[in-house]
C-alpha cells in the first residue's frame, strides 16, 4: 500500500466519522419517541456511508469544498436509508448491517412511517445547503427519488415476471441504484459551482460506479460470508429475485440445472436449505467470474470518466474509491 492510498484511507474514515456524528445527534430530542426512536434505529446502524462520500468527493473534484456541502451529504445517507427501510418491507428481509431490520425489530406501519419521515428529513437537510443553484439542486434529488421508486417497482415486477432481459435488467439496477450515486456526484458538483461539462463527468462516474455496485451487491448475496454481509445470504434466490447471476445462469443452463432454475421463477423463491444448491449452480456455469467482469468493465467506464477533471485531491479520492469498492466484502 502507498501512502497516497493511505492519505485517502486517513480523510475516508475521518470525513464518515463525521457524518455518523451528524446523523448520531440528528433526532436527539426529537418528539414523539415512537417516531424517532425507530429512525434513529436505522440512521445509528452503521453502513459503509458511500453515498455521502460521494457528495463530499465530487464537490472537491471540481474545486468546491467539504464544507459547503456537508448537509447535503447527510441528506442522501438519510435519503439512502429511508429506501433501505422501504426496501427490506418489500424484500421480506429480516436482517440488516447486522441487527433486524425496522419493521422486524418494531412493526410495519412504524417502519413505513419512519422510511416518509426520513424522506422528508432528507429534503430538509438538502434544503440547508442549496444556497447557489436551488432549483437545479431540488430537481436532481426529486428526479433521484423518482427514479429509485421505478427501479423498486420493476425490482418486485420482475419477481413475478419470468421472461426478463440483461437489458431490462440494466434499466432496474440503473434506477433503483445508480441514479442515487448518480445523484449523490450531480448534487455534489453542482452545489459547488461546477460547470456543466464537469456535472456529465462526475455524474457518468456515479452512474457507472452504482452499475459496478449493483452487480456486487447482487454477488455478495449469495457468495458473500453472512457475518461481514450484515443481512441474510441467498435472499436474493429466496425471494426470487432476477439478479445479473441468475439471469446470466438462465441463458447458460442446460438440462437438470435449467428445470432447478426455472423452478425459482416458477416457485417464487426457494427454501433457504437450497441455497448451496443453486450456489453451486452459478460457480459451475460461471456466472460468478461473468459478475465479476462485468463489476470490472463498469468500474473501468467510471474511472474513464473522469478524465476530463482537473488533477486533484478530489479527482484522486474518487479513483481510489473506485478500485477500493472491487475488493469490498459487505
Ligand atoms: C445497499 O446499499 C442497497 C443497495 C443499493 C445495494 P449499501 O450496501 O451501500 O448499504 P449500507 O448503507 O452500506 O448498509
Ligand atoms: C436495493 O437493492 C435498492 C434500494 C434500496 C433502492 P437490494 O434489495 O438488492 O438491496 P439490499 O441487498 O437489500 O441491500
Ligand atoms: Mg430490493
Ligand atoms: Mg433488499
Ligand atoms: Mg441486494
Amino acid at each position: 500500500m502507498n501512502s497516497g492510498n493511505e492519505k485517502y484511507e486517513k480523510l475516508f474514515s475521518d470525513e464518515i466519522s463525521k457524518i455518523e456524528k451528524r446523523l448520531d445527534s440528528l433526532l436527539e430530542k426529537k418528539k414523539p419517541a415512537s417516531l424517532y426512536e425507530p429512525c434513529s434505529y436505522i440512521l445509528r446502524s452503521g453502513g459503509k456511508h458511500l453515498r455521502p462520500f460521494l457528495v463530499l468527493i465530487s464537490a472537491k473534484s471540481v474545486g468546491g469544498r467539504f464544507q459547503d456541502v456537508y448537509n447535503a451529504a447527510v441528506a442522501v445517507e438519510v435519503l439512502h436509508n429511508f429506501t433501505l427501510v422501504h426496501d427490506d418491507i418489500m424484500d421480506n428481509s429480516s436482517l440488516r448491517r447486522g441487527r433486524p431490520t425496522l419493521h422486524k425489530k418494531y412493526d410495519l406501519s412504524t417502519a413505513i412511517l419512519a422510511g416518509d419521515s426520513l424522506n422528508a428529513l432528507a429534503y430538509a437537510y438538502l434544503l440547508k445547503d442549496c444556497k447557489v443553484n436551488p432549483r437545479q439542486v431540488i430537481s436532481s434529488f426529486t428526479n433521484g427519488i423518482i427514479a429509485i421508486c421505478e427501479g423498486q417497482g420493476l425490482d418486485k415486477e420482475f419477481e413475478r415476471r419470468k421472461n426478463v432481459s440483461i437489458k431490462e435488467y440494466k434499466i432496474m439496477i440503473y434506477k433503483k441504484t445508480a441514479a442515487l450515486s448518480e445523484m449523490c456526484c450531480s448534487v455534489g458538483a453542482q452545489i459547488s459551482g461546477a460547470t456543466p461539462e464537469q456535472i456529465r463527468a462526475v455524474s457518468n462516474y456515479g452512474k457507472n460506479l452504482g452499475m459496478a455496485f449493483q452487480i456486487q451487491d447482487d454477488l455478495l448475496d449469495i457468495m458473500a460470508d453472512e457475518k461481514q454481509l450484515g443481512k441474510t445470504v441467498g435472499s436474493d434466490l429466496i425471494e426470487g429475485k432476477k439478479t445479473f447471476l441468475f439471469l446470466l445462469a438462465l441463458e447458460k443452463a442446460k438440462g437438470k440445472d435449467r428445470t432447478d432454475l426455472l423452478k425459482v421463477s416458477h416457485q417464487k423463491g426457494i427454501q433457504i436449505t437450497e441455497i448451496d444448491k443453486y450456489r453451486d449452480i452459478y460457480l459451475k456455469l460461471g456466472v460468478i467470474k461473468d459478475a465479476e467482469r462485468e463489476i470490472m468493465k463498469y468500474t473501468k467506464l467510471a474511472l474513464e470518466n473522469l478524465s476530463s477533471l482537473p488533477d486533484n485531491d478530489g479527482k484522486n479520492l474518487m479513483n481510489w474509491l473506485a478500485n477500493i469498492l472491487i475488493n469490498r466484502h459487505r
